[in-house]
């Protein structure tokens, strides 16, 4: 081939990846960089790591959010995280808010945590948490309780209860009798009114019934003396529901639950009352879309309410072989007027869809029933371009990864070939601008035992992105053709 023909051969390969290099990363931009909710998918945490706070809630505290969940973390200390965030896509770990070591042992033995949920009570100052405390096997089943004077923690456990009970003359943990003594504690969560006055919501009875059970002033209980249909309640009678996700809109209580299946995902279940004790009459399955009859693959946790009249619906996808890899699910929840609620999937989505240039409805220190207006202050440095916001440290690790893998793929298919080198090649390492002149060929070179009539370069070498190359990789190498 001729000199000058070579040269252009050349200069049209490196112009064709500098194009394929822009575009890959204003592709990138615009898919990938984009804030967004994926549910169902793996969510890093702002160091990166998977966020673990299942079957969690999240509390709303002087226009901050925290996230409180199980956590999985393998071998780490925590049976409950904390993280927090200003945005609502971003989520920094706060670390442990509970701990492993401070649970109760029963009888000897341990026990774990499940479903963690936070309140704020302004009249004593604390965080309050209750939890489903358990242990293997299933049938201690009680509700834990744990204060904290600091949103993230720590909290101390204060203690293990059934807030209603009733003597049957047995032992409260006989697996054979738990559905007749009423008082069994599974998975719950908390609710608290326009009225600040507080509810724990738990699958009991075995998980046959609903209970809805008022706190005390200190949320760290029941209201006593207990009186049903007055301060507590009996619901979703006989009907077996669990992980119960309570939310209010327009004086109306809503109430999503799961059938009873483990691990297993099944279908949900939409009820709603005009009082919070109840009775709550089922509105059917709100999900829509592909495995809306396994809610998305997930089990519902917990219903955040962004706007007035706009909620986020919170749940997992269980990997039972692997808790730690679970996944969250976020999904939108649309109110219908004929009081049903609605949860479309979404591979993707962003806040917008809830128009937020409504005025939040209560800025204070609040939890369930609170909202903020998302997007208020922002963690980590940002990047706006052509209106959008980019995360920097995404804009960095993408031009990291596209300048390690881009150069590779980007090749013409016989250089790739060529790259089988033998251990007994040499190559000149560094900068390979310089190629075109004659004293290129005289420095540095060794000759190859092998017929070499052909030649490859870095892809990346002599063209902008080298320098990105050469950051990522560190030792750009060429190697010059033969004739
Ligand atoms: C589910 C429950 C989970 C966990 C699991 C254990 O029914 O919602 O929180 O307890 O059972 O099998």
């Amino acid at each position: 081939m001729k000199k000058g023909a070579k040269t252009k051969n050349r200069l049209i390969r490196r112009l064709a990846m500098n194009c394929g290099w822009l575009g890959a990363v204003l592709l990138s931009l615009t898919a990938w960089a984009k804030p967004e909710f994926h549910p169902g998918e793996v969510w890093l945490d702002t160091n990166g790591d998977p966020i673990q706070a299942y079957g969690g809630g999240i509390l709303v505290h002087s226009n901050v959010y925290y996230w409180y969940g199980e956590d999985r973390t393998p071998g780490g200390r925590g049976a409950v995280a904390c993280y927090f965030s200003t945005n609502l896509y971003d989520w920094k770990r706060e670390g442990v808010a509970l701990s492993r070591e401070t649970l109760p042992q029963i009888d000897g033995r341990p026990t774990f945590v499940e479903r963690p949920k936070v309140l704020f009570n302004p009249r004593t100052g604390k965080f309050v948490m209750w939890l489903h405390l358990e242990q293997p096997g299933y049938h201690y089943a009680r509700a834990g309780i744990a204060t904290s004077d600091k949103p993230a923690g720590p909290f101390t456990f204060l203690k293990a209860i059934r807030p209603i009970t009733a003597q049957y003359g047995f032992a409260d943990n006989d697996p054979d009798h738990q559905r007749e003594s009423g008082g069994t504690v599974r998975d719950l969560n908390l609710f608290r009114d326009d009225d600040g006055r507080a509810y724990v919501f738990y699958a009991s009875e075995d998980n046959w019934t609903m209970y809805v059970v008022r706190l005390n002033d200190e949320f760290t209980g029941p209201e006593t003396p207990a009186m049903e249909d007055k301060t507590w309640a009996r619901i979703l009678v006989r009907r077996m529901r669990e992980a119960p996700a309570p939310f209010k809109s327009k004086g109306r209580y809503y109430l999503i639950t799961s059938a009873c299946t483990g691990w297993k995902p099944n279908e949900a279940d939409c009820a709603v009352a005009g009082n919070v004790l109840g009775p709550y009459q089922s509105r059917g399955n709100p999900c829509t879309g592909p495995e809306a009859e396994t809610t998305f693959g997930s089990q519902s946790t917990f219903v955040l309410p962004v706007q007035p009249g706009k909620f986020i619906f919170m749940a997992d996808r269980w990997n039972p072989r692997r808790l730690s890899d679970s996944r969250p699910v976020w999904l939108p929840l649309i109110l219908r007027p004929d009081d049903s609620c609605a949860i479309p999937w979404q591979d993707r989505w962003e806040l917008s869809v809830f128009d937020a240039r409504e005025k939040p409805a209560d800025k204070s220190s609040t939890s369930v029933s609170g909202e903020i207006s998302p997007k208020k202050k922002r963690l980590g440095m940002r990047l706006r371009v052509f209106s959008k916001t980019y995360r920097m440290r995404h804009l960095c690790c993408l031009i990291l990864m596209a300048g390690f893998f881009f150069p590779v793929l980007s090749a013409p298919a016989g250089a790739r070939e060529n790259r089988q080198f033998l251990s007994d090649w040499r190559f000149k390492q560094g900068d390979a601008r310089g190629a075109e002149r004659p004293d290129y060929d005289a420095a540095d070179w060794q000759p190859v035992s092998l017929p070499h009539n052909w030649g490859w370069e870095h892809p990346g070498s002599g063209s902008v992105p080298s320098i990105v190359v050469f950051l990522a990789l560190s030792f750009p190498f060429s190697r010059k053709e033969f004739l």
